[in-house]
């Protein structure tokens, strides 16, 4: 039978104190909604239709280009409303996967679980806490069978006591659920249609209702405040860091590294403290990253040490380089082996080639240097002239001095030594020394100016 999702993701979120719309706030780096629509995609449902009410023309800015089938809710007047503004448009015959969107952690598995226990009625995801605050109590007769949910906010003393709460996820027949739902009002604290509702009116029905624990708390965790929101971001994290730890990398400090994206480690990779990995990071075997290090979108191969404070973005790194401490790497650098790239140095756009330095203070933007070519503390490629850029070409063995200026376009031939402070900005010829600075000189009896 096929399956379609819907997701709610309407709401303002008012715990959140935030103008963002709340299923827009982040987790590990990517919009909650994001998460949950992954989960979704892995069951490879025949839609997925996402309601969206609250800031809904930034919500869906946030997803174009994805296969998603978008529903208005005009006023949030409940979830059981919300349910409602979306079940038009999915096939009746269809089974319906409901999941709340501030719900992000949520598994494929559990999820799966769902839909194949829903076939009985309906299932609703469920777990345990020793106190739920907040959420929808599971209440069940005395035979232990579902009976229905009542929310915190229209529970009675011993109702509150109930461990057991509605995660926020249920699954049923598209057309029984309408059925269903068409039965929600409104009388309750929050004068809201409740789609928790909805496990009532069926089990009222004597349809079979079923319950699926789910194994993680974490999993099921829903974001309502940026305080619940920090504390699943290091849940999530730390289940993370348990996973790289498992794969045999070495953590200095499994509560300080922040995965961002997809880590990727060969064997024997040392992670230190307060590292930062964004996007797709590619780490070769025996990789040592230092302390505070960011990384976002990079390849670093076998062997390859990233010192303390370096930032690399976009970014290739061969095998045995040395980098930073306090390096910059900007998009599109392109380093080959044993190149060594030091403090304050800055790369942009540029290919490095095997053996090269830059251990100090430099800029190399829009830049091609060759092998073994050694670059000076505080030489800088010059490669805009206020309108456009342009490259420099440094060819292999080259020795450029201290301080040295590059007027781009310019080519540092091969084997050349560029004296230090000078400012080149013609072509130089193969293993020759260019100076291109003033001549020193001194003035005897010359006098400082005095006060008279
Ligand atoms: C809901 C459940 C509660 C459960 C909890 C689990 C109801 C009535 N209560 O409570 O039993 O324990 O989730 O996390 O369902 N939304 C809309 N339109 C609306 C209202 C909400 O799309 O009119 C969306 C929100 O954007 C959110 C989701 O539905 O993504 C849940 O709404 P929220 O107000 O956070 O419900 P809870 O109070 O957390
Ligand atoms: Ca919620």
């Amino acid at each position: 039978m096929a399956l379609e999702v819907v997701i709610l993701a309407a709401g303002q979120g008012k715990r959140m104190r935030s103008d963002l719309p709340k299923v827009l706030h982040r987790l590990a780096g990517r919009p909650l909604l994001a998460h949950v629509i992954a989960a979704a995609r892995a069951l490879k449902p025949a839609k997925i239709h996402v309601v969206h009410g609250h800031g809904g023309e930034a919500v869906k800015a946030a997803f174009t280009g994805e296969r998603i089938e978008w529903v208005e809710q005009a006023r949030q007047l409940g979830t059981g409303h919300a349910l409602q503004q979306a079940l038009p448009k999915v096939s009746r015959a269809a089974t319906v996967l409901v999941l709340n969107g501030d719900v992000p952690m949520v598994s494929a598995d559990t999820l799966r679980k769902l839909v194949r226990a829903s076939g009985k009625g309906l299932a609703i995801a469920t777990s345990e806490l020793s106190d739920p605050a907040g959420y929808g109590r599971v209440v069940r007769d005395a035979r232990g069978r579902v009976q229905r949910i009542v929310e915190h906010r229209d529970a009675r003393p011993k109702e509150l006591a109930i461990r057991e709460w509605y995660a926020g996820f249920l699954a049923g027949h598209a057309s029984r659920l309408a059925g269903w739902l068409a039965k929600v009002a409104n009388r309750n604290a929050q004068k809201e249609y409740y789609l928790t509702d909805v496990i009532g009116i069926a089990a009222g029905s004597g349809a079979q209702v079923t319950a699926i624990k789910a194994s993680e708390t974490w999993e099921v965790a829903g974001v309502n405040s940026r305080h619940e929101l920090a504390i699943l971001e290091r849940a999530f994290q730390n289940a993370q860091s348990r996973r790289l730890l498992d794969a045999g990398v070495a953590l200095a400090d499994l509560w300080r590294v922040d995965v961002r994206g997809e880590l990727e480690c060969g064997t024997d990779v040392f992670i230190d403290v307060n590292c930062v990995f964004e996007g797709r990071v590619k780490l070769g075997d025996g990789v040592r990253v230092g302390p505070n290090c960011v990384l976002r979108n990079v390849s670093v191969a076998t062997g390859t040490e990233v010192h303390a404070f370096s930032l690399l973005e976009d970014a290739e790194v061969g095998a045995r380089c040395r980098i930073g401490p306090y390096a910059r790497l900007r998009p599109g650098a392109k380093l080959a082996r044993d190149v060594h790239i030091g403090n304050f140095v800055e790369v942009k756009a540029s290919r490095i080639g095997a053996g090269s330095k830059a251990n100090h203070l430099s800029y190399i933007g829009d830049a091609e240097i060759g092998a073994r070519v050694n670059v000076g503390a505080g030489t800088i490629t010059c490669n805009y002239d206020g309108v456009a850029k342009h490259r420099t070409v440094i060819e292999d063995d080259c020795f450029i001095g201290s301080d040295a200026t590059l007027v781009a376009p310019v080519r540092i031939a091969r084997g050349s030594y560029i004296g230090a402070g000078s400012t080149i900005s013609k072509d130089t010829p193969a293993g020759q020394l260019t100076v291109a600075r003033a001549k020193q000189v001194s003035l005897p009896g010359w006098k400082p100016k005095r006060k008279a």
